[in-house]
C-alpha cells in the first residue's frame, strides 16, 4: 500500500534534528488561550478606540479595564460593601499583551523608556467587536465552550461519543438540549455561527449560481446570517428561515437586521419543511447520524419542487484522508460534541443520492467550507 505524504505541515519534516514542529503543535492550546483571554478582556477594542488607533501603554489599559469592570461590578461591589479596584493586574497585563506581541496581534513601540500598544491589521480587522468582519464571538465561544470540551477529549475518543455530560454535566442524549443549556449558552453558539459567516458567506454564496431558485428556505438556519445574505445577494427569491421555535424566538429579537426573510417554526425531523426550489443545509448534517441525515434529506426531497436542488455547506475531508487538517479537527469537535462527523464528498454524495436527489455537484472554495449542489 502507497503511504500518503501531505506537504500541508513543510516544518513536519524539515528538521529532524530539532523538535521545533512538535514543540509548535505542543505550545498551540497556549497561544490560542492568550489570544481567548486577550479578546475576553477587551485589549484588541481597547487598543481601536484610542485616536488614530495610536494604542496604549499598559497603565493606561489597565485604568480603562478598570473602569469599564467598576461599571459592570458596581451594584456587587455595593452590596457587599468592597471597595473598587483594578480588574486586572498590571503585571498580568503586561506579560498577556507581550506575548501578544510575539504572535503578531500588537506592535509594540518604545517612547521615551514607555512601551505603547496597538493593533496590527489582523487584530483590527477580525479581533475587535466594532468590526464588520468581527471573529470575536468566535474566540469567546472557542474558549467557554471548545477549549474546556477538549479536555475530555480521551474519553471521548474511549466511549466514541459525545461528552456533554464530563465537560457540562448536562444528562439530556438531546444535542440540541445540550447545547442550548441555558439562555447563555444558546446565545453564544448563535453569536459564533453569526460571526463564522460574516466572513465566509460570500464565498460560499458565490460558489454557485443560484440566482434560478426562487422560493429558498435556509433549514436549521439559526441566526438568519446566510439566509439575509442570500435575500441581500438575490432579492427576486422569497427566503425563508426553518429552525425550532425558541430558536427563531432569539433571531427575531437579536439577529434579523434584513426585513426579507420569513421566519418558519418547526422541527426538521418530525414537521413538514415549507415547499421549495432550495434547500440551504450550513453546518447541520454533520450534526447527525447516517439515518438522521437521511431522515432530515428524504423529508426536505419530499418538499422539494422538480427541478429544485439542495445545498449542503460543511467543511469537506479529503477522500484520502490526508487532510485537510481543518476538517479533520472539525470531526474531532463533532465527536465530543454532536452524534455527527465531517464527511467525504463522496459520503455526502451517498447520502444525498440515498435521500433521492442526483447531479451531485462539489464547489471546493479554498475556504474553510465547501458547497455542495444537488438537485431533485
Ligand atoms: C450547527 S447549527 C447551524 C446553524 C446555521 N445553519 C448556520 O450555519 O449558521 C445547527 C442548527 O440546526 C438547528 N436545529 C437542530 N435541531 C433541529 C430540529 N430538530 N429542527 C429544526 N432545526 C434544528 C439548530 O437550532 C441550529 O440552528
Amino acid at each position: 500500500m502507497a503511504l500518503q505524504q501531505t506537504n500541508e505541515n513543510p516544518q513536519a519534516s524539515a528538521e529532524d534534528d530539532y523538535p521545533t514542529y512538535i514543540q509548535e503543535l505542543a505550545n498551540g492550546y497556549r497561544k490560542s488561550k492568550i489570544l481567548f483571554t486577550a479578546c475576553e478582556l477587551g485589549v484588541f477594542d481597547l487598543l481601536e478606540d484610542t485616536p488614530d488607533r495610536a494604542g496604549m501603554t499598559v497603565a493606561a489599559l489597565v485604568a480603562e479595564m478598570g473602569r469599564a469592570g467598576d461599571q459592570q461590578q458596581q451594584q456587587q461591589e455595593e452590596e457587599e460593601g468592597a471597595g473598587r479596584g483594578e480588574v486586572v493586574s498590571k503585571d498580568g497585563l503586561e506579560r498577556l499583551v507581550d506575548a501578544c506581541v510575539g504572535l503578531d496581534l500588537l506592535r509594540v513601540s518604545i517612547h521615551e523608556g514607555t512601551a505603547i500598544y496597538s493593533n496590527t491589521k489582523q487584530a483590527s480587522t477580525y479581533l475587535t467587536r466594532s468590526s464588520p468582519k468581527s471573529m470575536h464571538d468566535v474566540m469567546i465561544f472557542n474558549s467557554h465552550t471548545v477549549y474546556p470540551l477538549f479536555h475530555t477529549l480521551p474519553s471521548a475518543v474511549r466511549e466514541g461519543k459525545h461528552q456533554h455530560k464530563k465537560a457540562f454535566g448536562v444528562q439530556s442524549e438531546d444535542i440540541f438540549e445540550a447545547l442550548y443549556r441555558t439562555e447563555e449558552e444558546r446565545m453564544k453558539f448563535m453569536r459564533f455561527f453569526y460571526s463564522i459567516w460574516s466572513n465566509d458567506g460570500p464565498y460560499i454564496l458565490n460558489a454557485f449560481d443560484l440566482s434560478s431558485f426562487k422560493d429558498v428556505c435556509d433549514v436549521g438556519g439559526g441566526t438568519g446570517v446566510l439566509a439575509q445574505q442570500f435575500a441581500r445577494m438575490y432579492p427576486d427569491a422569497r427566503v425563508t428561515l426553518f429552525d425550532l421555535p425558541d430558536v427563531l424566538e432569539v433571531t427575531q429579537k437579536h439577529f434579523l437586521t434584513f426585513g426579507n426573510v420569513k421566519l418558519h417554526a418547526g422541527d426538521f425531523f418530525k414537521d413538514k419543511i415549507p415547499e421549495g426550489d432550495l434547500y440551504i443545509l450550513a453546518q447541520v448534517v454533520h450534526d447527525w447520524k447516517e439515518d438522521q441525515c437521511l431522515t432530515l434529506l428524504r423529508n426536505i426531497h419530499s418538499s422539494c419542487r422538480p427541478g429544485g436542488g439542495v445545498l449542503i455547506i460543511e467543511t469537506l475531508l479529503r477522500e484520502d484522508r490526508t487532510g485537510p487538517i481543518t476538517a479533520q479537527i472539525h470531526s474531532v469537535i463533532m465527536l465530543m460534541h454532536t452524534v455527527g462527523k465531517e464527511r467525504t464528498a463522496t459520503e455526502y454524495t451517498e447520502l444525498l443520492t440515498q435521500a433521492g436527489f442526483r447531479d451531485v455537484r462539489v464547489a471546493h472554495t479554498g475556504k474553510t467550507f465547501n458547497a455542495i449542489l444537488a438537485r431533485k
